[in-house]
């Protein structure tokens, strides 16, 4: 069975993400073609990269690093739930990210993102980032305004439409991470043995 984190981008006290994450959770366990598991960063509680050496090189020295690893090796797909922060995706999930390497290479993504503009330019970054990890992340993605979809920009009201966005999304989310299961499970290829970045 394909296993997919829903991934919570957001630590601060008062955070709309865990709302907006357990919502997108919610619509996905009636699914019955993959597992879904929220991932939440605030738990999980890394301090600031801490690692001596690049995550690339696959050496990881501190316990939270070797933590945090099997967490996101143990799943073939991710749903980053992430909030729009100066433009970009908040300093914890860009944190989280750059912990790993391997682990996050050949696995599809996808997205769901809130702030005044649907959260859109965070999600333009994390394209970026996702490419050179070597992701796959799909096209249909779910913005949210915090005008539109949240009552008080505090109290989440997903609009009519929102509910079918999320399963375009996941339709297209689940069909990749099966493909990339298959491009892994091949052997012969991975991400960061081709080309230099
Ligand atoms: C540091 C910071 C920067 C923000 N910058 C933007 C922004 O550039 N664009 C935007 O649409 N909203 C911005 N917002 C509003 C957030 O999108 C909104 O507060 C959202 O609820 C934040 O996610 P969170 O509640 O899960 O932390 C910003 C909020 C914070 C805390």
């Amino acid at each position: 069975m394909i296993r997919v984190a829903v991934i919570i981008g957001s630590t601060r006290p008062g955070r709309n993400g865990e709302a907006v994450a357990r919502w997108v959770h919610d619509l996905a366990v009636r699914r019955g073609d993959a597992e879904f598991e929220i991932v939440d960063l605030k738990e999980v509680g890394l301090p600031h990269l801490d690692e001596a050496m690049p995550p690339a090189m696959g050496v990881y020295e501190h316990p939270h690093t070797r933590a945090w690893a099997e967490t996101i090796a143990s799943f073939d797909a991710y749903v980053f739930v992430t909030p729009e922060y100066n433009h970009s995706i908040s300093g914890a999930l860009k944190n989280a990210i750059d912990f790993l390497y391997a682990e996050w290479n050949d696995k599809a993504a996808a997205f769901v993102s809130y702030g005044s503009a649907g959260g859109v330019r965070a999600v333009e970054h994390l394209r970026l980032i996702m490419g050179e990890l070597g992701v796959a992340d799909v096209r249909a993605q779910v913005s949210l305004s915090l005008a539109a979809d949240f009552e008080n920009f505090s109290v989440l009201r997903p609009a009519a439409g929102r509910e079918a966005a999320v399963t375009a999304m996941l339709d297209q989310l689940v069909a990749w991470a099966g493909a990339m299961k298959a491009l892994r499970a091949a052997g012969d290829y991975a991400a960061a043995s081709v080309g230099d970045s």
